[in-house]
């Protein structure tokens, strides 16, 4: 292949990514290359709307203004010290994430994964020091269906054979029950007082966002201070609005002891993410025990607070929850139309579609439509096989969404 110093047709940007990249992801074949609001732009002009927002990262909209002048601001002052030293945004960082989620503590770290595993480590410490479980005895309960990355502590928890196959041995120490399901988890409990933490999505993402039954949040909450078991909650898809509430906890009031955020932290700008919990619980990690090198550095600080800031100014949760609704109303009139429309499901602007396979496309019919949907200038990926999940950035206005329905309306009944 000859050597490119520049893009000019999307075909070479695939054909590089093949050729140089690990072959690890199957993307819809679109390059993009400009984004702005809810919009992106292919190398050849095509606009689109994204309605996946980088998993529900890009909540602020594709390069929010604030959040990059702040991102601009900070890169041309000081960007990386590493913890080896105090700069003037770390601390500042910290304190905004502690008064903004209500915790006394946070410890920020890179992507979700690390997000999870900090979650973890600190639960297993915690079960040592304060709990008084025997040492290497500590196990965490987690949900079937739950996704929180691809690290070999994240794939141990995992119930989809393509996150495993062949990357054994799994960590130990997990135990992995029904979601939405309270009796086995006060069964799994109750026979076990080596339980250190129960970690759960309060609505699960990658599996094709299942929302639990009513109660189910408040139900964790109540068995996991009865068994005095830690109930750590990964927002990081469901956080910072993109539910409608603050957090999807919000929905049942109720408060988890350790909470992980990602994504949307740093309005898909940096990797960023953070563990927030009490005193308690935090101050088991002593110097030298955790971190990263990019952890809390003063750029991925600057940006977190002007990311949050704009989610709190802008009240997008609030239009989260309003344009969830016009969008669940819309897809419910497209259902009345089609049968390939089994299922809506979701809260705010994470919301899925459950396709009905046809005969002839079988487990491809959803991958079918989303590039039917690409083609009349809407994004998305199905997950799972048999769903597709809208998820646009926070920042759509009604208008917008009703251009976009009209989009995913005509796609589908052209099936
Ligand atoms: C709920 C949840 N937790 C954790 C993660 C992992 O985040 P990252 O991809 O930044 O490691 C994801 C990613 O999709 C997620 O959906």
């Amino acid at each position: 292949m000859e050597t490119l110093t520049s893009i000019t047709t999307p075909t070479q940007a695939m054909d590089l990514e093949w050729e140089y990249g690990a072959h690890n992801y199957h993307p819809i074949p679109v390059v993009l290359t400009r984004g702005e609001g809810v919009f992106l732009w292919d190398v050849e002009g095509k606009r689109y709307f994204d309605f996946l927002s980088a998993y529900s990262a890009v909540s602020q909209g594709h390069c929010h203004p604030r959040i990059i002048n702040a991102m601009t601001e900070q890169a041309q002052r000081l960007t990386l010290t590493s913890r080896a030293f105090y700069n003037d945004k770390t601390g500042l960082c910290e304190q905004y994430l502690c008064e903004y989620f209500g915790y006394d503590k946070a410890l920020l770290m890179n992507s979700g994964a690390e997000g999870g595993e900090t979650a973890l480590k600190l639960t297993r410490k915690w079960a040592y020091l304060v709990k008084g479980i025997p040492q290497n005895e500590a196990k965490v309960v987690f949900a079937a269906g739950n996704f929180w990355g691809r690290t070999l502590a994240a794939i141990s928890s995992s119930t989809d054979p393509s996150s495993t196959n062949d990357f054994g041995p799994l960590l130990p120490g997990y135990i992995v029950i029904p979601y939405n399901d309270l009796a086995a988890l006060e069964e799994t409990f109750a026979k076990d007082p080596n339980i250190a933490g129960f970690m759960v999505e309060p609505i699960q993402g990658e599996a094709g966002v299942v929302v639990p039954d009513e109660g189910y949040i408040q139900g964790v909450r109540d068995l996991c201070s009865r068994y005095n078991v830690l109930f750590i909650a990964d927002e990081v898809q469901t956080g910072i609005g993109r539910t409608g509430k603050q957090l999807a906890c919000d929905y049942e009031n109720v408060k988890p002891d350790l909470l992980v955020l990602g994504k949307a932290l740093s309005g898909g700008t940096l990797p960023v993410s953070a563990v927030l919990t009490s005193d308690e619980v935090m101050l088991t990690i002593k110097p030298g025990e955790h971190g990263s090198t990019y952890g809390g550095n003063p750029l991925a600080c600057a940006v977190t607070m002007e990311a949050l800031q704009v989610v709190q100014d802008e009240k997008l949760a609030d239009n989260a929850m309003a344009i969830g609704e016009v969008f669940r109303a819309r897809m419910r009139a497209i259902s009345q139309k089609t049968d390939l429309v089994k299922l809506v499901r979701g809260r705010g602007l994470l919301n899925a579609i459950v396709i009905t396979e046809r005969p002839e496309l079988g487990e491809q019919t959803a991958w079918e439509i989303c590039l039917k949907l690409m083609k009349n200038g809407l994004l998305t990926k199905p997950t799972h096989g048999d769903k597709i999940r809208f998820a646009p950035p926070l920042v759509i206005t009604e208008e917008q969404m009703h251009e976009a329905c009209d989009i995913i309306e005509k796609t589908l009944l052209a099936f």
